[in-house]
């Protein structure tokens, strides 16, 4: 087999809204004609993906009547049927309609927030039927550019009792799904509520039901706020909260690119795999991610190819990293593995609280050893240049 080949068992996936998306941005024009859902489907199942995700809208037409939103949705899963393709996370549009253009599920005036949340949950249910078991919740239009015209705590209030009808939603249907919040730090917004990762495990605390949230972390959106990604997976993973993520590619300090994934931040990007790979987590590699608006349609499934080759070589990467026996020699000489040992071995009670308190440690060769992290660190480099 052709090497980094992606087969369905890698879990790649795709929002139809990414090879999809038709090239505009605030500047200029569609560059690129719609693609079909159904076309998208075939395409990437020969692309070797998994499944592909869909906001409601990216299938039904806002505003489609019930039989028209059965007939496609009939056709649409006949070719998820004929492709072996999945849909295993389901989204809402909250963004794309003036009606919430003052915010959705925090809008000041409770009759968007009510026609949001029923969206939402109507979204939901198409989600079930296609057999989603994540649903992600991105907020693009909660936030606001006059501070003055909202109150953050009333937002965060209405936030989440969003989020507590949507659970209360799913319980009663008896769906198997669970919540994941995605969080950004600004743009369609000035500033957006629930901004990083940190912001938004916080916020989970404060639901009715904990246990049905966790994130859906984005590679472009902490890295807008000038994060490490992978720092942010690692203490969702931590948290047990890693339902889902969205692997794309993003510059510190620009506008959202959403670029294919690995095209910027490699090095995070390399770190990340390793972490997802080495965690044996089992979710989806999502692609939440837009083609050059430079792509014809060619363009478009050289970007989706990218993605997933981009991925395989890092894993591979992350493989060799493993094996390496001067990294081997590098991270012992960092005393890597000492930080598994517990700082005090014989837990929080007063005999280990008093050892604390009378042990005799001397901290100047403490302070002079050298953790050879120049070494570690180029020999990442090396193996990231290929030359190792
Ligand atoms: C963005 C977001 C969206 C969401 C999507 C799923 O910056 O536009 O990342 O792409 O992920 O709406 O809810
Ligand atoms: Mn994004
Ligand atoms: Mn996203």
């Amino acid at each position: 087999m052709t090497p980094y080949q992606p087969t369905p068992d890698d879990h790649f996936t795709f929002g139809l809204w990414t090879v999809g998306n038709p090239g505009r941005d605030p500047f200029g024009h569609e560059t690129r004609p719609p693609i079909d859902p159904v076309d998208a489907v075939v395409r990437l199942a020969e692309l070797g993906a998994y499944g592909v995700n869909l906001h409601d809208d990216d299938l039904v037409p806002f505003g489609s009547r019930a039989t028209e939103r059965d007939r496609i949705v009939e056709r649409f899963r006949a070719a998820l049927a004929d492709t072996g393709m999945h849909v295993p996370m389901a989204t809402t549009n909250l963004f794309s309609q003036p009606v919430f253009k003052e915010g959705a599920f925090t809008a000041n005036d409770a009759q968007v927030r009510r026609f949001a949340v029923q969206k939402t949950m109507r979204a939901i249910d198409l989600g079930a039927e296609l057999g989603a078991t994540v649903y992600v919740m991105w907020g693009g239009r909660e936030g606001v550019e006059a501070d003055a015209a909202k109150d953050v705590g009333a937002a965060l209030d209405r936030y989440a009792e969003a989020v507590n009808l949507c659970c209360a939603h799913i319980r009663d249907r008896g769906y198997d799904l669970v919540v994941a919040l995605e969080p950004k730090p600004n743009e369609p917004r000035g500033d957006i509520l629930l901004p990083t990762v940190g912001h938004a495990l916080a916020f989970i605390d404060e639901l009715e039901w904990p246990e049905m949230v966790g994130l859906n972390p984005e590679f472009a959106h902490e890295t807008m706020s000038g994060l490490s990604f992978h720092h942010a997976v690692a203490q969702t993973l931590w948290h047990g909260k890693l339902f889902h993520i969205d692997l794309n590619g993003q510059r510190i300090g620009k506008y959202d690119q959403d670029f294919r994934f690995g095209s910027e931040g490699i090095r995070d990007a390399f770190h990340l795999v390793r972490l997802l790979e080495d965690a044996g987590w089992t979710g989806m590699r999502h692609f939440d991610a837009h083609p050059y608006r430079t792509e014809d349609h060619d363009g478009v499934w050289e970007f989706a190819r990218g993605c997933m080759r981009t991925y395989l070589i890092l894993k591979e990467k992350a493989q060799r990293f493993h094996c390496d026996p001067e990294i081997a020699e590098a991270l012992a000489a960092a005393k890597v593995a000492g930080l598994r040992e517990p700082t005090s071995p014989g837990g929080l009670g007063t005999a280990s609280l008093d050892a604390l308190r009378t042990a005799d440690i001397d901290p100047s060769p403490l302070a002079t050893q050298g953790y050879g992290h120049e070494r570690l660190d180029q020999l990442v480099t090396e193996l990231l240049l290929g030359v190792r």
